[in-house]
């Protein structure tokens, strides 16, 4: 077959969660994005772009981002994981997406075979892995989102790469420090050749409860990605980044991701800095509470409805189980309800693996109104 007749019998999809996002209604309430929308970017950010220094802002960067910035997340990371980290053991990417493929990228090329993903997962987590033909196996969630360490410990061979996401999309499930601890000793006897990747997008999204440590604090070979697209309500802005103990491996990234990217837009690695320094904290704060009042609001409805969940903690989404409530298909039930005059957008859980469940985003001012929707069209 020619690449032209190829291109012919192939469609190439967008990812799911974008696919019922445009299905969407002009009237439907969106709680589908993974994305603080409409929540107010701090001026500390955008004073970043008021202010310009042209010359510096719009040239060329380091391919491993600029120093002050990755400066920045070494002294961040050291501050709750203990090592003596500096800018040499950090890449900045564009956004944690280019920073999961320029680690897999990098980890397939030094030889790496299989990757462990959690059963219930963010779709690139299968992705990226499978463009560069490594095996993905999923570990097992326990029925409230934890690890069942016991179906993990089975499956580990010692040179995997396993991918750790907490707080987690689409659960909302945050691993406690206990819990990153018994999976560390876990780790630590197993895993003596491979390397965890540590999604921490999410983490100082946590409304409820403990905010725990990076899990780089209790297993030395983890690779942690973060970002702030998330935590700054700068989705759009595009900033990322690694930051892991071994400084070869740091270097090996960079060179993978060298010819991928070149390097980050400079001016928007400018503006995450009040982020990574924490100068925007008081607003992180605020997000918070919004978030944890959102949850309360969306959970009481669930709850009056008879709908089964888990109560999230962490990130911003809320993933009931609807297999028995909803009559049909559910990925079709969403794609219906976000079309439909006066409907809502939730994301079928197919895209994550988990066809039982539906995930719903709590970053939003109509949530109420939202939820209310949902429990109609879920009863017609
Ligand atoms: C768990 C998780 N990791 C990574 C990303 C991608 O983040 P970024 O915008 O930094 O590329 C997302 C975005 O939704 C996410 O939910």
């Amino acid at each position: 077959m020619t690449i032209d007749e190829r291109l012919v019998n192939s469609n190439f999809p967008l990812p799911a969660i974008r696919e019922i996002n445009m299905a969407k209604h002009p009237t439907s309430i969106s709680l589908g994005l993974g994305e603080l929308k409409n929540f107010p970017v701090d001026n500390k950010i955008t004073n970043v772009f008021r202010n310009i220094d042209t010359e510096k802002a719009l040239s060329y960067a380091p391919n491993a981002g600029v120093p002050e910035l990755r400066y920045a997340i070494a002294i961040e990371h050291q501050k709750y994981d203990g090592f003596n980290y500096t800018e040499d053991n950090v890449i900045v990417t564009i956004g944690v997406q280019n920073a999961m493929y320029a680690t897999i990228k990098t980890l397939a090329g030094l030889g790496a075979k299989r990757v462990l993903i959690p059963d219930i997962h963010f779709g690139i987590y299968k992705k990226i892995p499978e463009y560069f033909n490594l095996d993905v196996h999923t570990y097992r969630l326990t029925p409230d989102f934890g690890i069942d360490y016991n179906h993990l410990e089975s499956i580990l061979l010692n040179d995997d790469i396993v991918i750790l996401n907490s707080p987690a999309n689409p659960t909302g499930r945050v691993l406690s420090n206990n819990e990153q601890e018994e999976l560390s000793l876990l780790l630590n006897k197993k895993l003596t050749n491979g390397y965890v990747i540590s999604d921490e997008i999410y983490n100082k999204l946590i409304y409820d409860g403990e905010t725990p440590a990076p899990f780089s604090k209790y297993f030395n070979r983890t690779i942690t990605l973060n970002g702030v697209s998330k935590s700054g309500a700068v989705a759009g802005m595009r900033v990322g980044w690694c930051i892991c103990r071994n400084t070869a491996l740091a270097k090996a990234i960079v060179s993978a991701n060298a010819s991928i990217i070149s390097c980050p837009p400079t001016i928007n690695q400018l503006a995450a800095l009040p982020v990574v320094c924490g100068e925007t904290t008081k607003t992180i704060s605020d997000y918070n509470n919004i978030l944890n009042t959102n949850r309360n609001i969306a959970c009481n409805i669930l709850a009056k409805a008879n709908i089964e969940f888990n109560l999230p903690k962490g990130s911003f989404y809320l993933f009931p189980k609807v297999k028995n409530i909803i009559n049909g298909d559910i990925k079709t039930f969403c794609i219906n309800t976000a079309s439909m005059a006066n409907g809502v957008v939730v994301i079928p859980g197919s895209a994550f693996s988990a066809p039982d469940y539906i995930r719903i985003s709590l970053a939003s001012s109509e949530i109420e109104e939202g939820m209310n929707r949902l429990i109609n069209a879920i009863k017609l």
